[in-house]
């Protein structure tokens, strides 16, 4: 018998198991507190709540340690590539030589998207952020793909996993082609995953393209570096859409809507507008004044799970250089006040007391705008890194026996009950 906690409350009093996975801290089951105690808990914003059980990521916050199936995330960073990350996201194991290259296939062959498809971004004006765009095309699948969409079929989840994997960067190259009003391009089975995006990205009918490889592995990097982050809130969204029985490209649509927030993932695009508005070294101390007077956020700084600095923050950081050394940019002067904007927040005690580091988003941007890409696309490149993240977890929680419909309570604190009284009498 496993340890348990003695809840006692009003005369009642429940022994609740307590469970211990491989790492991180023990839950307290409660489960069945309701049912014997007649309370519930209350965690908004879940700080303490563990929501399911996953073999998927594990965040050390404290330790800045971020493991995927296990594998340090400086480590995949350093000596993987974003697919095979992929394979083992959905997979649990780094795959033989065999399962990558037929895992690979799979992915290539299914980069095309229905030709009816591109007339969907038609619709859009041309000056909608591409993120609107990315909610609309991606849940608009369903309407495209209803052969993988019966969840309770495991060749169709697996079917639909690959289609969401290969497609993102297809239907995220549309965004971003349609706000500039060029024309679109179709995939090539011949690049890798990165540079086939780039390609369908930065690619002009009028002239031959050349991939940089310097820029291929930054953008495969940087796709590794967002591809899964445990229970974040996008991926609870996926999580708890699907628990409804909803079909997987309708899951992922929520998860790009809930990553949009300027508190998740819309923190990219929002940290690279405030270091332009900074503008330069000597303006930091005021715009600090500024965060310490709650008159706004320091964009790119702070995280709920890790209270100490984002291993991913540290990796894109030595990407970023690298980028804007191969572009030519190397003192891009938002890169300078990025910089010094580290050093003075992680010396000063506003920071240090609240445990906040710079986070995944800080140096993202700079690093994004050096390749190429407009603001309003950083967040669109978020949510084609973390779709696998997204559906490698929505899949778990699918195979999960013990998986049931997410419907949280409540505490009330409305009006009690009271008559109606018609509006003559009011
Ligand atoms: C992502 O969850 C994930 O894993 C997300 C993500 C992923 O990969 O999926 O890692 C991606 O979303 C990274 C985070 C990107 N967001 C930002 O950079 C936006 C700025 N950061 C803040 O919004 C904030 O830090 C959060 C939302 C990220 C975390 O907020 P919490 O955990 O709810 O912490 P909190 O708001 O309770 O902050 C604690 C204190 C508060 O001060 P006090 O009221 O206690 O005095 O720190 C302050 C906050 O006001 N604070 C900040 C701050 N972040 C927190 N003050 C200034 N600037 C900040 N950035």
């Amino acid at each position: 018998m496993g340890d348990t906690a003695k809840f006692e409350l009003g005369g009642k009093s429940v022994d609740l198991p307590v469970l211990k996975g491989t790492d991180g801290p023990a839950v307290i089951d409660i489960r069945k507190l309701y049912a014997e105690a007649d309370v519930f808990t209350y965690d908004p914003g879940f700080t303490s709540t563990a929501s399911c059980e996953s073999k998927i990521t594990f965040i050390d916050g404290d330790k800045g340690v971020l493991l995927h199936r296990g594998y340090p995330i400086d480590q995949l960073a350093e000596r993987s590539s974003f697919l095979e990350v992929c394979y083992l996201l959905l997979h649990g194991e780094l795959p033989s030589a065999s399962q990558f290259s037929e895992f690979e296939h799979n992915i290539t062959y299914h980069t095309m998207v229905h030709e009816q498809f591109d007339r969907f971004f038609q619709g859009f004006r041309r000056d909608a952020h591409p993120m609107a765009i990315m909610v609309g095309a991606v849940g608009a699948m369903s309407a495209f793909y209803h052969d993988s969409t019966d969840i309770n079929d495991p060749e169709q989840r697996m079917i639909s996993a690959h289609r969401l994997i290969a497609k993102m960067p297809t239907i995220a190259a549309r965004a971003f082609k349609y706000s500039r009003g060029q024309p679109f391009v179709y995939p090539r089975n011949e690049l890798s995953y990165a540079e086939n995006f780039l390609k369908m990205c930065f690619s002009v009918p009028a002239e031959d393209w050349k991939p940089n490889p310097v820029l291929t592995r930054a953008m495969d990097r940087i796709f590794i570096l967002h591809a899964d982050h445990e229970q974040n809130a996008s991926t609870s969204t996926v999580r708890l859409a699907g628990s409804s029985g909803a079909n997987p490209f309708a899951c992922i649509a929520a998860g790009i809507a809930s990553l949009w927030g300027p508190k998740h993932g819309g923190a990219n695009e929002e940290a690279l507008n405030m270091l332009g508005e900074i503008g330069s070294v000597d303006r930091i101390p005021e715009f600090v004044q500024g965060v310490k007077d709650r008159r706004y956020l320091l964009m790119g700084f702070g995280h709920r799970v890790y209270k100490n600095y984002d291993p991913r923050a540290k990796v894109m950081q030595q990407t970023c250089h690298e980028v804007l050394e191969a572009v030519g940019h190397q003192d891009d002067p938002l890169l300078k006040v990025a910089m010094e904007l580290e050093k003075i927040a992680l010396s000063d005690e506003f920071f240090i007391e609240r445990k906040l580091y710079p986070n995944v988003d800080f140096y993202s941007g700079i690093t994004l705008r050096a390749l190429g890409f407009p603001a309003e696309m950083f967040t669109v490149l978020f949510a084609l890194a973390r779709t696998v993240g997204w559906i490698a977890q929505w899949k778990e929680m699918i195979e999960d026996p013990s998986q049931k419909i997410g419907r949280p309570r409540q505490i009330y604190t409305g009006a009690p009950e009271r008559a109606y009284t018609p509006i003559d009498k009011r």
